[in-house]
């Protein structure tokens, strides 16, 4: 093999410039710069949330982002939200499956209809939406669906008192090896990113609070809770062709926090 033909070449492979891709949970934290990221590296980026004045926000720091004001719990609002796209932009090639929340309550005293609520947002939506974006995927024989776990998917939260949410990344866990297995055929990879600790405005009161903060660090092997930017190069791997061959697959991004 001469010297030319055997240069890497990863770079070509982590292109999404000109995808097109829905971002959920767009108008705070991680989904937020999952949005950023995914425009500065050219695709083009639906941004989904209820806040619009922060879609707004977003739209003008990155020209071209389509800001889309949605619950994902509304189902028929859902379903306008991916034929739209597929009208507008001609299909959906990535899908951030990422909006989501969480509460710490106790299990002997929390309300069931919390219990219920936190699965419909964080699991029933994201299969919901998975479905409705893979119809055009499927058709394309391509695409890529990026569901937000978390390493409470994969462990329990002890001590904190966290069922809801806990539950509710379990199941994007294994709902992302299910799809994964239904639609691997048709050029439809799904995967999932597991975050460790992010700065969030779900995240931030617990790093507000002292104890909490010192128990996060050493719980994290490499001392310290994730950077902004931390997340970006899973979420291009993920949604590019560098990830061609990857389905089913939990990305965890902890700082080594599930290693114990
Ligand atoms: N930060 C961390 O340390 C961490 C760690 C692991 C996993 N995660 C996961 O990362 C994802 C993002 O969380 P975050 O930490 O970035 O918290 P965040 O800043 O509170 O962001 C949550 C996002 O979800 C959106 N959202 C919530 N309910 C929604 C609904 N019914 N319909 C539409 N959008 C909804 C919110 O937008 P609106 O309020 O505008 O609708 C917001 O954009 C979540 O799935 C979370 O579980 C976070």
């Amino acid at each position: 093999m001469s010297a030319s033909a055997a240069k890497p070449t990863q770079a070509p492979q982590f292109d999404v410039s000109g995808r097109v891709a829905i971002v959920t949970g767009a108008s705070s934290g991680l989904g937020r710069q999952f949005a950023r990221v995914l425009h500065a590296a050219g695709a083009r980026v639906i941004a989904v949330a209820r806040r619009e004045d922060r879609l707004a926000e977003l739209a003008a720091e990155c020209p071209g982002v389509v800001p889309h004001v949605l619950d994902v719990t509304d189902e028929d609002g859902c379903k306008s939200l991916t034929d739209r796209v597929v009208a507008d932009h001609g299909s959906i090639d990535v899908l951030v499956n990422n909006a989501g929340l969480g509460s710490n309550d106790t299990a002997l005293d929390e309300d069931l209809d919390n219990f219920r609520y936190v699965l419909e947002v964080n699991l029933v939506s994201v299969y919901n939406l998975a479905r409705l974006a893979a119809r055009p995927m499927v058709e394309a024989g391509r695409g890529s669906i990026i569901n937000t776990a978390s390493i409470f998917g994969l462990r329990s939260s002890y001590p904190l008192p966290n069922a809801n949410y806990a539950a509710s990344k379990a199941g994007v866990v294994n709902l992302t090896r299910d799809l994964a297995g239904q639609w691997g055929r048709h050029g439809v990879r799904v995967n999932a990113i597991a975050p460790g600790y992010f700065s969030s405005e779900m995240a931030d009161p617990l790093f507000a609070d002292e104890r909490g903060l010192q128990r996060v660090l050493r719980g994290t092997p490499m001392r310290r809770i994730g950077e902004e930017h931390e997340l970006d190069g899973a979420l291009v791997f993920l949604a590019s062709d560098a990830s061609s061959f990857v389905t089913g697959h939990t990305l965890v991004v902890d700082g080594g926090w599930s290693t114990h």
